[in-house]
């Protein structure tokens, strides 16, 4: 058995099938995710990166899982959890799916008007239910408005030890960005940010805060 704590990343959108030719996604690159994946490693983890579809190779020397939908990464996640001492869930999840309409491409004239949306399960949250008080658990919280108030919610209620605050409402931090500058509050209260920088700096800094 390896000796390297085990580290497991979530990166990346996901992938909601409407039919064979159509989804509901986002524009989330991946690319923070990715960074932390190889910040992780050269920091000495053992590294898994589990990833929606996104157009970035792997870095090298990291265990790699390619998924689809919300349904396939949770699925994964709840799996690689239970062996794993710090979990850090970068993925932009698909809070919903769409009902899936079959697996040819529907003509347009029968597609319906309205989609019914189903809900996703919260992945995060199901992690927070199922972590071990050795393991630590790390969420992003997404937010266009009241940033530090909303992710403060998502830290207690999906029972994490800390959230990662991320504005993408702007044009230099929002998805897709090269660079980020992001706030890290824990569960004991305590507020860091790091300041603009490339997402491989940004990465550091949350793995060093966050596996103290
Ligand atoms: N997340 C998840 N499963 C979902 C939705 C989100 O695991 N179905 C995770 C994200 O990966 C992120 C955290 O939960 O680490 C917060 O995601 P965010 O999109 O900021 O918030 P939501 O929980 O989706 O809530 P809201 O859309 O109301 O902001």
């Amino acid at each position: 058995m390896s000796a390297l704590p085990k580290c497991l990343i979530s990166a990346g959108p996901t992938r909601e099938w409407v039919d064979s030719v159509r989804f509901l996604s986002n524009p989330s690159s991946g690319k923070m995710g990715y960074a932390l994946a190889q910040e992780a490693n050269h920091m000495g983890f053992e590294v898994t990166l589990v990833s929606g579809p996104v157009a970035l190779n792997p870095p090298e020397d990291v265990l790699f899982i390619a998924v689809e939908s919300a349904q396939e990464m949770y699925e994964i996640l709840l799996r690689e959890f239970k062996h794993t001492e710090l979990m850090i869930m970068s993925a932009a999840v698909s809070d919903h799916r769409p009902e899936f309409l079959g697996s040819e491409k529907i003509k347009k004239n029968k597609f319906p008007e309205n989609l019914k949306l189903i809900p996703n399960p919260d992945i995060l949250a199901e992690l927070g239910k199922a972590k071990l008080p050795h393991q630590i658990l790390v969420g992003f919280a997404a937010e266009t408005s009241d940033h530090i108030e909303n992710a403060r919610i998502k830290l207690i209620e999906k029972k994490l030890d800390w959230v990662v605050v991320n504005d993408i409402a702007s044009n230099v931090t929002g998805f897709a960005t090269e660079m980020n500058e992001v706030t890290l509050l824990s569960r004991q209260e305590e507020t860091f940010t790091l300041p603009f920088a490339s997402k491989s700096k940004i990465a550091t800094g949350i793995l060093k805060q966050v596996w103290k």
